[in-house]
């Protein structure tokens, strides 16, 4: 007699042996999931604090972690709720440790080292950017190492090499502006609202990306390093001029900006990858959520050759799942936090 398609499906699940709570906290965004060690997201909650700091058009450090302070508890609660676990189910809590806002993390950390404490559970701290390097293999079809990964949010926009689970070489990063910020910046100077880079992207869908010649930070031959001030500074100078001058329409500015910032993201990363001989790409970071960013590398990735890993948008952003995963990884590799770690609030990562 043949099982009922449920009971085959459940059977072919391979058990899990470890359960793993991540924590992330770092900057305005309150997450946690519950993972296996196989990868499998048994639940993730995210508390976005997008209405405490509309009305100032950008994050304000000590409203965002009064915010953490007060939603945590409801958050992790609701984590385990849905997962149907209980606290004591878990064996490792994976936590952010930095980059990020120093307030914003301790509550995060602290909240890690206490539960981690009571519970008798071991923990760890986690580079957030390893989070975002590693959050491709959260999905269905994973990357083989080595390969290149492209991180976009409002904090960083850098380029790995990514070699094992812990290995990571910086090849290049933001001089000034991140992506995600120099995004932000525009939607302010434009008056678009806050989050930035979803407005930019969305009144660009109605604007021509060739109406305005902005100019691409290419940097020295061979740099992997990124620009995006003068960017910023020229959409404001055509922003005046329009004010005094002449009409430009907001879409046509929008989308002639985000045109700059992904023409030389993804000739950047190919660049790269090429000149590594690296075949595999991956994705990360609250910008490549941006519609134009995907499919321009998508297409790129085709005409060269290059096989793309792009995780789903909610896994591009900031999420506790990325944390609980990379902190697996950090465990397994035999590292254990103590309750004299502390936050940092740079990244030495692959340096
Ligand atoms: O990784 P993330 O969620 O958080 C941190 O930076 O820590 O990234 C947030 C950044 C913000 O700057 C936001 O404006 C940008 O990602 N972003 C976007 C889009 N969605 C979010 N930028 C461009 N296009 C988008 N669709």
């Amino acid at each position: 007699m043949s099982l009922p398609p449920t009971k085959v499906l459940i059977a072919a699940l391979p058990a899990i042996d470890m359960k793993v709570l991540g924590i992330e906290s770092s900057c305005d965004d309150t997450a946690a999931a519950l993972l296996g060690d196989d990868g499998r997201i048994l639940s993730s909650v995210i508390s976005s604090q997008d209405l405490v700091h509309h009305r100032f058009g950008g994050i304000v450090p000590e409203l965002a972690s009064r915010s953490h302070i007060e939603v945590i508890t409801a958050v992790v609660e609701k984590t385990f709720h849905r997962a149907g676990l209980e606290l004591a189910d878990i064996d490792l809590i994976g936590v952010t440790q930095g980059p990020g806002l120093i307030g914003s993390l301790l509550v995060g950390f602290s909240y890690a080292k206490a539960l981690s404490y009571t519970l008798e559970k071991p923990f760890v701290g986690v580079d957030h950017m390893a989070g975002h390097l590693l959050s491709a293999f959260l999905e269905d079809t994973t990357p083989r190492f080595p390969y290149i990964a492209l991180i976009v949010s409002g904090g960083t926009s850098a380029l790995f090499l990514v070699k094992s689970f812990s290995e990571f070489s910086l090849l290049g990063r933001t001089r000034d502006d991140a992506a995600g910020e120099a995004f932000d910046k525009v939607a302010r100077l434009l008056d678009l609202g806050y989050p930035g880079g979803p407005a930019v992207a969305r009144s660009a869908e109605h604007g021509d990306p060739a109406a305005l010649t902005f100019p691409r930070a290419w940097l020295e031959d061979g740099s992997s390093d990124f620009s995006f001030s003068g960017l910023k500074t020229a959409v404001m100078s055509q922003r005046q001029q329009q004010n005094s001058e002449r009409k430009i329409s907001i879409p046509d500015l929008c989308a002639s900006f985000q045109e700059a910032v992904v023409e030389v993201l993804v000739e950047k990363t190919i660049a790269a990858s090429h000149q590594l001989a690296i075949s595999s790409i991956v994705l990360g970071g609250g910008v490549s959520a941006n519609q134009a960013l995907r499919s321009r590398m998508s297409e790129r990735c085709r005409a060269e050759g290059k096989q793309l890993f792009l995780p789903a948008p909610e896994l591009c952003t900031d999420n506790g799942a990325m944390i609980a995963y990379a902190g697996l990884k950090i465990f397994q590799s035999g590292h254990r936090g103590t309750l004299d770690d502390d936050v940092f609030s740079r990244s030495h990562l692959g340096q």
